[in-house]
């Protein structure tokens, strides 16, 4: 049989109905309305690259592809959206989330850590990670940049599972060499840092996938393991290499950390001392900050990270993007899952208890800004604006299709609603397990809710 391969700028696909996707940060922008684009009956272009070639209303761009007869159609009770960006997420955690209470440096130690010890087994970590995708894709997350674990397994598991979907994805292994159990622990730095290095050789660049150096957060890491991962970070920055880390999320582990680390004016400054703090950096949770911080991390191009169900879950501080949006200083901020310590895989579900983290002091995040941190905010907090979480031609075709009926109340509130702000505001507040319709990676259905078999493999 002969195998026929489609020239890649061939239209091969189109997505139509009503859609939605951001140009703009309407945090630092008066109008948030100036900064989005909604088509009540759109039409998205994939070409045989699994990029987008076109978007635009149906009516105007269909004439300009007569021979595009493969199109999916969603109707008006949908809402077509760039995947969304779980910025940070453990899918180590997957078989714990849930655990009972806890702060959070004894839930590490009490279920996080005794969790993670069992990735030294492939078949293990393989099963966790099958499990993740399916949980992610199913909430229409199609980029999470997600942490494994200690052991070169569980990233292996990650990758390659990753690869099935064709799914733009960044992990890489945990350093972390002192403060938690010897099963877990790294031999030494140097090794840990070359384990790292070895990883970041055989996965970054390969397909969609891309690597983070990502010590765990400094009091699991020796200063010569900071060091070195820094020197690794710096090595490979200009690959477009990340660093991940967690960052000032809850009053007694920043205590903790500043004890470890004396000489350092702040917890931003210890990770900086050891040149980890550069674009590409990304810090989870960034809840307690003091204002140099902030400072030091839109000087550097940083992005910061969200967590809002986790922080809830943990009784850690409380995120003011009011702050990571201050125009003196505003960072590129992004939303994540933080499962385990998060309670839901889904990122919508974050927006609504972001919403209400936000309410005990006195803001109110509108559902506006609130998608376009969940799209285009978590690929700016990544570098990846240009490439993933927004339907414009020349991104990725990773797209999430919102059912806003997903359930016979939702159709009914949705009756009450009038604008589009409401019904987001709807989603996000209610964000029903089963909203989510179907999920596209690189313009292909991986998930499809109302089909029998509801994930397929792109390769
Ligand atoms: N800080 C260091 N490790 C972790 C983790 O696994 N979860 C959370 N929420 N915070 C951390
Ligand atoms: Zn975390």
């Amino acid at each position: 049989m002969n195998t026929f391969t489609t020239p890649i700028n061939i239209p091969v696909k189109g997505i139509r109905g009503p859609m939605l996707t951001f140009r703009n940060d309407p945090f630092l922008s008066g109008q948030a309305e100036d900064c989005y684009d909604y088509c009540s009956d759109g039409l998205i272009v994939v070409g045989g690259d699994g990029k987008i070639v076109a978007r635009g209303d149906y009516a105007s761009l269909r004439s300009e592809f007569p021979d595009l007869t493969d199109i999916d159609v969603y109707g008006q009770d949908s809402l077509i959206l760039p995947g969304f960006i779980d910025a940070h997420v453990h899918y180590v955690q997957s078989p714990m989330i849930a655990s009972y209470g806890d702060t959070l440096v004894s839930w590490l130690g009490n279920y996080a850590f005794p969790t993670e010890i069992k990735f030294s087994d492939k078949a293990f970590a393989d099963d966790v990670a099958r499990m993740f995708f399916r949980q992610i894709l199913s909430h229409g997350t199609t980029t999470a940049n997600v942490f494994s674990t200690t052991f070169a397994t569980s990233v292996d598991a990650f990758f390659e599972e990753s690869e099935r979907y064709g799914t733009r994805m960044i992990s890489g292994k945990v350093l972390q060499d002192r403060n938690l159990p010897e099963l877990l622990r790294d031999k030494d730095a140097e090794s840990s840092v070359e384990i790292s290095e070895a990883l970041l050789r055989k996965w970054h660049g390969r397909g969609r996938q891309m690597y983070a150096v990502i010590p765990r957060f400094a009091p699991t890491s020796t200063p010569d393991q900071l060091r070195l991962a820094g020197e690794l970070y710096q090595r490979y920055i200009s690959d477009g290499v990340y660093m991940h880390t967690h960052l000032d999320e809850a009053a007694d582990e920043i205590r903790w950390a500043l004890s470890l680390y004396p000489e350092s004016s702040s917890y931003t400054d210890i990770y900086d001392r050891f040149g980890l703090v550069g674009r590409r950096s990304v810090f989870a949770h960034c809840c307690i900050l003091r204002p140099e911080e902030w400072r030091t991390l839109h000087r550097n191009g940083c992005g910061v990270v969200t967590c809002p169900s986790s922080n809830l879950f943990l009784g850690d501080g409380e995120f003011k993007y009011w702050e990571a949006k201050n125009p003196e200083h505003p960072c590129r901020t992004g939303v994540g899952t933080d499962v385990g310590g998060g309670t839901s895989f889904s990122v919508v579900r974050q927006l609504g208890e972001m919403y209400k983290v936000a309410m005990l002091e006195g803001h109110a995040p509108d559902a506006i800004r609130s998608f376009y941190l969940a799209t285009r905010g978590g690929a700016e907090a990544l570098h990846l604006e240009n490439t993933v979480g927004a339907l414009d031609p020349g991104c990725e075709a990773d797209i999430a299709v919102l059912d806003l009926e997903s359930t016979e109340f939702m159709s009914w509130r949705m009756r009450f609603a009038e604008t589009l702000a409401e019904r987001l505001f709807i989603l996000q507040t209610l964000a029903p397990d089963n909203m989510c319709r179907a999920t596209y990676s690189g313009g292909m259905k991986v998930y499809d809710r109302d089909k029998h078999d509801r994930f397929a493999y792109r390769v």
